[in-house]
């Protein structure tokens, strides 16, 4: 048998989350040993951002998060700001670049952020531990914690668990987290796929099939009423269903079984403008149309809503063009699901923060156990904003363990 071997801290997931929070403990003269069971590091922050990674949002704050325990996320955001990252970045000499309200990318390669916080493990002297993998975690009181792995056994006073959560198993997600929460008596908010595409019946989206690859700027909401976060930004068609950032961002918000609803011209007053083509025009609906919206959308679009592409405005009463403006303003649809972890970007629920503290991470049921990154109840945005909790909860546990 292997004698085992003894730090201070043993953080499990060399992720985004994990490796900030090795860095900085190593940093603070803590012994760390980090362990994570895939062959590739980071593999998740290698792929972010088209791979230019979007490290993080300039407006990034509470609101910009959805969890059962909405408050929780709020210190430590406010201990680890995008400009603390940057500063980062800018001791590394990564340069980056804003895209679009406030993302920021690598102008390089997202492989710059993960040689930085290799870097940064390097100078807190810790320990590698991949790839390797933890058969079984025992909590000992006073000594701490006791981890069974592959490449022998480990202890530690402290663990951390930073494995992330369930999107993209196909390169190395696993419920570890969610599995050690539970035997250690910690209540789980329920988990599933967000930011991710939304998919129709069949039947439902044979009609937009051709029209793959469309895109347009739109604004969306949730359910009949407005319920959750409403966003403008690019809507994609697919051919099993919507995509693009804007259904990304309604997709966290979004629950089985509610419908969608989206403004294809946030900009206009669209059945005033249609009333008014009335006067002087002898213009087809269809032709109007695609000078709003990209022309072969227009013709699908009207054709799903009983109107012929061909009508000729002045002919059709106030009423009708009423109708038309108002559904092109409140295009209603019932996703039938989402094209589930394999391509969610993120997992929403997780670890239920209302056992955690906001301050440290710790656990308040077991003394020396803390939860970071996406494996708990926090969900960003799409836009750097997952990136940045990772970053802000990795910083706090990694100060307090
Ligand atoms: P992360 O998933 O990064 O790390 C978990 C680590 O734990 C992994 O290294 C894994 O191998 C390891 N692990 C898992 N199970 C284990 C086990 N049983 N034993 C040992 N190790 C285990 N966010 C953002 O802000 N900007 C962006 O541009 C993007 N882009 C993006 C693109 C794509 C395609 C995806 C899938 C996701 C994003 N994200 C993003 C989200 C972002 O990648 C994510 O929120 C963070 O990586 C979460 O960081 P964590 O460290 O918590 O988990």
């Amino acid at each position: 048998m292997r004698a085992m071997e003894s730090f201070d801290i043993a953080v499990i997931g060399a992720g985004a989350a994990g490796m900030m929070c090795a860095a900085v403990a190593g940093q603070l003269g803590r012994r760390v040993v980090l362990i994570d069971h895939s062959p590739r590091l980071a593999e998740k922050i290698r792929i972010s951002g088209g791979g230019r990674c979007n490290f993080t949002n300039l407006q990034a704050g509470p609101a910009n998060y959805l969890s059962a325990n909405p408050h929780f996320c709020r210190s430590a955001l406010a201990r680890y700001t995008p400009r603390d990252f940057l500063a980062l970045l800018k001791r590394h000499r990564v340069t980056w670049h804003e895209k679009h309200r406030g993302q920021l990318f690598c102008d390089h390669s997202s492989e710059s952020v993960i040689d930085m916080l290799k870097a940064e493990c390097d100078t807190g002297r810790i320990a590698w531990r991949r790839p390797v993998a933890v058969d079984a975690v025992r909590h000992q009181d006073a000594d701490g914690f006791a981890l069974d792995t592959n490449a022998g056994p480990i202890g530690a006073r402290a663990l951390v668990v930073a494995t992330g959560g369930l999107s993209i198993p196909k390169i190395g997600a696993t419920d570890f987290a969610y599995r050690l929460a539970k035997q250690f008596g910690h209540k789980l908010v329920d988990t599933r796929p967000a930011l991710v595409p939304l998919t129709f019946s069949t039947d439902e989206w044979a009609p937009f099939v051709p029209l793959s690859g469309v895109s347009l700027e739109v604004a969306l909401a949730t359910g009949q009423k407005k319920t959750g976060g409403e966003f403008v930004e690019d809507l994609l068609l697919t051919h099993r269903g919507l995509s693009g950032p804007g259904v990304l961002q309604i997709s966290s918000y979004w629950k089985p079984g509610e419908p969608i609803c989206v403004d294809l011209l946030p900009e206009r007053d669209a059945t005033a403008d249609l009333i008014e083509a009335k006067t002087g025009t002898k213009r087809q609906v269809g032709s109007l149309l695609a000078e709003w919206v990209p022309a072969r959308l227009a013709h699908v679009w009207l054709e799903t809503h009983g109107v012929p592409v061909e009508a000729r405005i002045a002919d059709l009463p106030d009423k009708t063009l009423r109708r038309i403006g108002e559904a092109l303003k409140r295009w209603t649809l019932t996703p039938n699901g989402t094209e589930g972890y394999k391509k969610a970007e993120v997992t929403k629920g997780g670890v239920d923060t209302r056992e955690l503290s906001s301050a440290t991470m710790m656990s308040e049921r077991v003394p020396g156990l803390y939860f970071i990154g996406e494996a708990v109840d926090v969900t960003g945005w799409l836009g750097g904003y997952n990136f940045q909790w990772a970053w802000a909860s990795g910083v706090a546990a990694g100060q307090a363990s």
